[in-house]
This record gives C-alpha cells, structure tokens and sequence, in this order.
C-alpha cells in the first residue's frame, strides 16, 4: 500500500463539521471497486455512488434507439438529453446494489449485458458525453456523505474531495477475481480470454484523451492483490475516521 499523500487524518475535519463529505474511489475494471465501494459506504453509513453506471445508462440509449456508437454527434447528443438516475437499491430483492433508471425506465440489469460492456468504453471516451455526466456527479455529490466509484472522481469529477483512493491490483489477480465470478454464474469463458479483456481495457480507459485512468496526486493507492476485500474496506474506513 503507497501513498501519493501523507496518511495524516486530514480526512476527520470535513465529517466533524458536517460539510459535504465524499469518498472518492478510483481504478481499473475490476479492481473490487464497487464491492469495497458499497460495503465502506455501509460501514459509514453513506451513500454508495457508482459512476460507471451512468456511462453503462448513455451507452445502453443509444442502443434501444438504434443510435451507432461510432456516431459520436448522435451519441453526445442523447447522452446530454437524457435523465439518468442512480436510486437506492429500496426495495428490490433481486441482488441490486442500485436502481438506475433512463429516462423513467429501470435498467438496472440491462446495462450488465454484454452488448452494453463491450460498447461502454468507446462511449465513455467521448468528451461530450463526460461532460453532461460530471456535471450529474458533482450536483449529486454536493448532498455529501457519499462513496463515489469511477475513474475521474479523484482527477477531475471531485478533485477537493477529502480522501480519494485508488485501487489497484495487478491485472492476472484482476482477470482471476472476475474469471471466477463468471464461473460460479456458469459463464463459459476462461481465464485467458477474461486477462485479454481485462488488459484491453485497461489500455482503453488510461489511454483515452479525455479524463484518463489515472491516480490524483494526493490519492492514497491501496493495492489489492495481496489483501482480501474486508482488510481494504477496514483499511478506507479507518482511513476515512481519521485514525
Ligand atoms: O466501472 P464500470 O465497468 O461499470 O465502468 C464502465 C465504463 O465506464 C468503463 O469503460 C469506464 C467508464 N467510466 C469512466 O470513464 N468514468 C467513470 N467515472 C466511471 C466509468
């Protein structure tokens, strides 16, 4: 675990004076970003915000619309007209972490299809398309008290935030944890095709003009591939307290 700032609490002042207080969780696909994302949230009592969600929603409408996702005029467009909204799990049952919602309409397991996953990285790259969504980010994280999962947070959504983290871990642990995933879901693939993917878009999202993958100066860098994801969760929260 290294980290790009000193590890001194400066994190405890914004939560005693009830200032919007937002965690900042950055780093590559499946780094367990959303899974320690949602459990720091809860251990804290916070909301738990997952940015990718609204690129999967964008990329998702343009799909139903019958919009090409190389006509990035058509794409940007849409994306800046549309409400998407990220709600509370509530009352669902179903395993939902979140309840997203274009346009009034609940896609919260539509934007996992492979059709979306394969297309989202071409869609998030599109300058315009960042902007109408960190616009949504940055007035929702103006209620504070939030954990917000994605790429930017640190570097560009939210770069005041009092902690921001990134997390990382190399990319054969990453391919493993989602090999096995799919594999107790009865997915077909193996490993090597899941580190393929893993890598392609690794180079996708750090590459890209537009808000690269990357730590912010003052992110706390949690390397994963060693730790289980109740040692990092303990380690932001504590991190998060101040201790
Ligand atoms: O975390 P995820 O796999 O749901 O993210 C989907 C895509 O959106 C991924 O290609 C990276 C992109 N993304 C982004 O560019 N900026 C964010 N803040 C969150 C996700």
């Amino acid at each position: 675990m290294t980290s790009h700032r000193k590890d001194t609490g400066c994190f405890a002042e914004p939560q005693h004076d009830g200032a919007a207080v937002v965690i900042a969780i950055d780093g590559p696909a499946a780094s367990g970003k959303s899974t320690v994302g949602a459990a720091v949230a809860d251990r804290l009592g916070y909301l738990y915000f997952d940015t990718g969600a609204m690129y999967r929603a964008a990329t998702w409408l343009a799909q139903a619309r019958g919009v090409a996702i190389d006509d990035e005029t058509a794409v940007t467009a849409l994306a800046q007209a549309a409400e998407i909204d990220v709600l509370p799990a509530g009352e669902a049952a179903d395993g939902r972490q979140y309840t997203v919602l274009v346009n009034g309409q609940d896609v919260t397991w539509a934007i996992r299809e492979p059709a979306v996953a394969n297309n989202v990285s071409q869609v998030s790259a599109y300058a315009g398309v960042r902007v109408a969504m960190v616009a949504q980010q940055r007035r929702l994280a103006s209620r504070g008290r939030m954990v917000m999962v994605g790429r930017d947070i640190g570097t560009v959504v939210l770069p005041d935030a009092p902690l921001k983290i990134y997390l990382d871990a190399s990319p054969e642990e990453r391919a493993r944890r989602r090999w096995q995933e799919e594999q107790a879901r009865g997915g077909q693939r193996d490993y090597e095709a899941v580190l393929a993917e893993v890598r392609r878009r690794d180079a996708i999202d750090s590459t890209r003009a537009v808000a690269p993958l990357r730590p912010a100066a003052d992110a706390v860098i949690v390397d994963s591939t060693a730790l289980t994801i109740g040692q990092v969760v303990t380690r932001i929260v504590a991190l998060a307290q101040g201790v």
